[in-house]
């Protein structure tokens, strides 16, 4: 269905957990997250229930997020329940693939078409450093594994931060070169009460990179490929280029709350709602999708939440 806007919403961001294997500085506070208690947060039957509701309401992508969605016990049935879902086209999920040498297969075969890995760093001391104590051969292994249990159009998250991994730019869009991958550059939100880490514009990726061509857009992301290259570089760049005129999006916390807008503060409580009450609220909640994000003008989000309490 369309929001006020005239947006068609199609897609819905489902977050499984709160919790990560990770505290990457500028999403997580440095103690991490304490751990809920397990009836706060939506049970397997609930999530997919959600799911199927949203389908009815017309989503056709879902993407399970975090938190980190493989720490989440019982998250090969939520999406065996998901991609059984008629009305769902496509089933993503975006990790940090610390777990995906061990899951890709089970993944696999539970229904997931695709994966986002989030990788900002390919030198192992400063993933270390970033992720406060994360191993990049894990993520490297869980991307091999990925591959060989047949994922295909796998993309990586790079978020772009100055002084961090501004001189890495070249080689990730080199890796997009030599392999079939779209690496997609995000820039840093003001979300959440994560370490500041300081903003770089979706930009300094076509300065360091000027050999990169236009190949179309997918959703947010404006594409280049190098010439030559066997995969993609995507460039997202909520900052600089608002795309919330074609937001297509909904999201769902892991405790059961509807969030129209990443960057709104407003958030519609759905556990308890099942059937036509349950499709009821998914549809007054689109209806009600805030035009805009006020980023630029705030220098804040409106979130009301850390990133891995929302699902990125
Ligand atoms: N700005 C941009 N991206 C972020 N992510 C987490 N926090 C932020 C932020 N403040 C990214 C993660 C992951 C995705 C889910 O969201 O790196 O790739
Ligand atoms: Fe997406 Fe919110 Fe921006 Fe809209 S305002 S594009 S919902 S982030």
């Amino acid at each position: 269905m369309e929001d006020r806007h005239a947006r068609p919403i199609t897609y819905l961001r489902l977050s499984v957990t709160d919790l990560c294997s990770l505290r990457c500085r500028y999403c997580m506070p440095a103690g991490g997250v304490p751990k809920r208690d397990r009836r706060d947060l939506c049970s397997v039957e609930e999530l997919v229930e959600t799911a199927r509701a949203a389908a009815d309401c017309g989503i056709r992508k879902v993407r399970l997020t975090g938190g980190e969605p493989l720490v989440r016990r019982g998250i090969l049935d939520i999406c065996r329940g998901v991609a059984a879902i008629s009305g769902v086209e496509e089933l993503c999920l975006t990790t940090n693939g610390l777990a995906l040498s061990q899951l890709a297969g089970p993944l696999r075969e539970a229904g997931v078409d695709r994966l986002n890995v989030s990788l900002d760093t390919l030198r192992p001391e400063r993933y270390a450093y970033m992720t406060r104590g994360g191993r990049l051969e894990d993520v490297f292994r869980g991307l091999e594994a990925a591959a060989e249990a047949g994922f295909s159009g796998t993309k990586l998250n790079v978020v772009l931060m100055k002084g961090f991994n501004e001189d890495e730019i070249p080689g990730f869009v080199d890796l997009a070169r030599r392999y079939p991958l779209e690496i997609r550059f995000i820039e840093l939100m003001p979300i959440g009460q994560g370490e500041a880490a300081e903003f770089l514009p979706a930009e300094a990726v076509l300065e360091a990179c000027p050999d990169l061509l236009p190949a179309g857009d997918s959703g947010v992301a404006r594409r280049y490929r190098s010439p030559g290259g066997l995969g993609t570089v995507g460039l997202i760049a909520p900052m600089s280029h608002c795309f919330c005129q074609s937001c297509d999006r909904i999201r769902v916390t892991a405790d059961g709350k509807l969030k129209p807008c990443l960057h709104s503060d407003q958030e519609i409580p759905l556990r308890g709602l099942r059937g036509e009450a349950l499709r009821r609220v998914i549809r007054d909640g689109i209806a009600a999708k805030p035009r805009r994000h006020h980023m630029n003008e705030t220098g804040h989000s409106g979130a009301g939440r850390n990133m891995h309490q929302i699902g990125g």
